[in-house]
């Protein structure tokens, strides 16, 4: 699915990734685990393409294409999905039209026809629902004004509309309550299959403790120094990076 090789990043002439190789495979969830500052969201906005992020050295292969050379909209339909830390508002843009815009777009490199209007609503109202989000929420301008949590289930909303191959979830569950973390994670779960892959960078075992890694990292000083199982999260929560 993905293949991160000798990576090198640097932001406003700071060099963050110092050397990233990371391999994930189809339907394999790697949890991103490091300290604040370490590079975890720069891995995440070089994979989605911020041109503020200047890639130094190396080179990255998903699905077998040069990721590297493909404009941010092109890594979204070629389905890559990018759940943000902080997500962005757009005001003069509903919510619902928002959607509804970004899966024709989805369709229609799929070659398929627009979804119709009253099919769109049922799957929105369904979909909604299932992450306990307002159906009114729709009518208003796209994240603007949202509480945090709000705009994170509302970032899970939308990968849950667009069934994108690879997801790269970036502290989504920072924010969230108690019960939207177990509804986002049940999303996730039932989005898990084998032609499927998640990338979770988060702070928090609690959430890997509802949606299991195959793989957990320890991402820091912009590399990776040491790779496990679940068993590594555990170790994190109790004896932090310090040790
Ligand atoms: N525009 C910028 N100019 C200078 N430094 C920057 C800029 N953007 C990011 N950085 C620095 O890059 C480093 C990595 O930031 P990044 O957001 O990737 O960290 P992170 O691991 O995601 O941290 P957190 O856990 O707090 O989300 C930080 O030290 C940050 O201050
Ligand atoms: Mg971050």
């Amino acid at each position: 699915m993905l293949n991160i090789s000798k990576l090198e990043v640097s932001v406003e002439d700071n060099k963050i990734l110092k050397g990233l190789d990371l391999s994930i495979g189809s339907g394999e969830v790697h949890a991103i685990m490091g300290p604040n500052g370490s590079g975890k969201s720069t891995i995440a906005h070089t994979l989605a393409g911020n041109p503020n992020y200047t890639i130094e050295s190396g080179n990255v292969l998903f699905k077998e294409k040069d990721l590297l050379s493909l404009d941010p909209s092109e890594r979204s339909l070629e389905g890559l999905f990018l759940a943000f830390q902080y997500p962005i508002e757009l005001p003069g843009v509903s919510n619902a039209s928002y959607l509804k815009q970004i899966v024709n777009v989805h369709r229609k490199y799929k070659g398929k026809d627009p979804i119709d209007a009253s099919e769109f609503l049922k799957i929105l109202k369904e979909k909604s629902s299932n992450l306990n989000i307002p159906i009114d929420m729709h009518s208003r301008f796209v994240n603007t004004g949202f509480s945090g949590g709000e705009k994170k289930k509302n970032e899970v909303l939308q990968m849950d509309l667009l069934n994108p191959d690879l997801v790269i979830m970036d502290e989504t569950d920072s924010g969230l309550d108690v019960d939207a973390l177990r509804q986002t994670s049940e999303a996730v779960n039932q989005l898990r299959s084998s032609n499927r892959s998640f990338i979770i960078i988060t702070h928090y075992l609690r959430l890997l403790e509802y949606i299991e890694p195959d793989y957990v990292h320890v991402f820091q000083d912009g590399k990776i120094i040491q790779s496990g199982g679940k068993e590594l999260a555990n170790k994190i929560d109790t004896e932090g990076y310090a040790t």
